[in-house]
């Protein structure tokens, strides 16, 4: 039996781009520092995320992370289980370690498997969920994640001088018990792209997020066309989440985007910065204006368990009043 057609909004085909005169920003930071702000300020508003070259990873580092992953999913679906989380799950946002992507949503799959670790604060590392398969994974992980850190405080110190605010505005908001998660997303090859999916449009829920991609494959949503965030070796895709638009009550976006698959094997290794569950979030005063609504306040576990139960309704906005 024939699958269901996907809806437009969801075929891979439609809605694309060859020749659009909007190309995804690439931002380098060792720029003029005014320069790299006021480029980070305009990518935020206009996209709510761009690339970022020269950022200070070490690309032999990113390079050994790509490696470890290539290697660990290339085990055995039974070993990958294994090595890497206590037991199976279908449900992807709740997940912790290893697990697979096959669960629908408006009929629709996203395929591949993911590994997904909770990395700070300390205290929320489960290292047994981590894999002991390749053997450096573990170290090369530790390491990572500590450069991705050190990113993450300066692009946050970065965005919050876009803004108009003291650098450290951001790192402080979001405190030293913010959450930082990692993921490494695989897709396998594909004969067929256009079929389905790799990971369906949305915006992300956290803070920040920092991203790697080996292959194309993401896309970002502009003037009603999806845009692709071209490859750049050892270059990051950066893009805003949920609670920084929140916090500038809609200047800067956090934007839709979405994952195609790729004839080629795909993998994303990624890490997302939120702030701590307990933490109010709404429109600083600044930012709010007659021109827009006013974006709703809640801490950070309401807002993520609304948007888990309502699918779809990541941008719940409305007014309070
Ligand atoms: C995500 C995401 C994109 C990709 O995991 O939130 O958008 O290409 N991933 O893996
Ligand atoms: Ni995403």
């Amino acid at each position: 039996m024939a699958p269901p057609a996907l809806p437009q909004e969801m075929n891979p085909a439609a809605l694309q781009s060859s020749d659009s005169a909007n190309e995804f920003p690439v931002i380098d930071l060792q720029g003029a520092h005014e320069e790299v702000v006021k480029q980070i300020r305009e990518a935020c508003i206009g996209w709510g995320g761009f690339q970022i070259v020269n950022h200070g990873v070490p690309p032999a580092l990113m390079e050994r992370m790509r490696q470890m992953a290539k290697e660990f999913f290339a085990l055995p679906v039974e070993e990958k289980w294994k090595h890497s989380a206590s037991s199976p799950t279908t449900t992807v946002d709740l997940f912790h370690g290893y697990g697979t992507k096959e669960f629908g949503t408006k009929g629709a799959l996203d395929l591949g498997d993911q590994l997904r670790h909770k990395t700070w604060p300390l205290s929320a590392r489960a290292y047994e969920q981590w894999p002991t398969y390749p053997a450096s994974f573990r170290d090369t992980e530790e390491e990572y994640l500590q450069q991705q850190e050190k990113l993450c405080q300066h692009l946050m110190e970065l965005i919050s001088e876009s803004l108009g605010l003291n650098p450290s505005y951001l790192n402080d908001f979001f405190g030293e018990d913010y959450q930082q998660t990692f993921l490494v997303n695989h897709y396998p090859p594909h004969p067929d792209p256009t079929c389905t999916v790799g990971i369906q449009k949305h915006s992300d829920f956290s803070g920040l997020t920092i991203l790697m991609q080996n292959v194309e494959g993401l896309q970002f949503i502009k003037d009603g066309e999806w845009i692709m965030a071209k490859v750049i070796p050892d270059a990051y895709v950066i893009n805003l989440g949920d609670q920084i638009e929140i916090l500038t009550n809609g200047l800067y976006k956090s934007p839709e985007h979405r994952s195609l698959l790729n004839y080629a094997e795909r993998f994303t290794i990624m890490s997302f910065a939120s702030p701590p569950d307990a933490k109010v979030v709404g429109p600083m005063a600044e930012f709010v204006t007659k021109s827009r609504p006013i974006y709703k306040t809640r801490t950070y576990a309401q807002y993520r368990t609304e948007v888990m139960t309502i699918p779809h309704m990541a941008k719940a906005l409305v007014a309070d009043a």
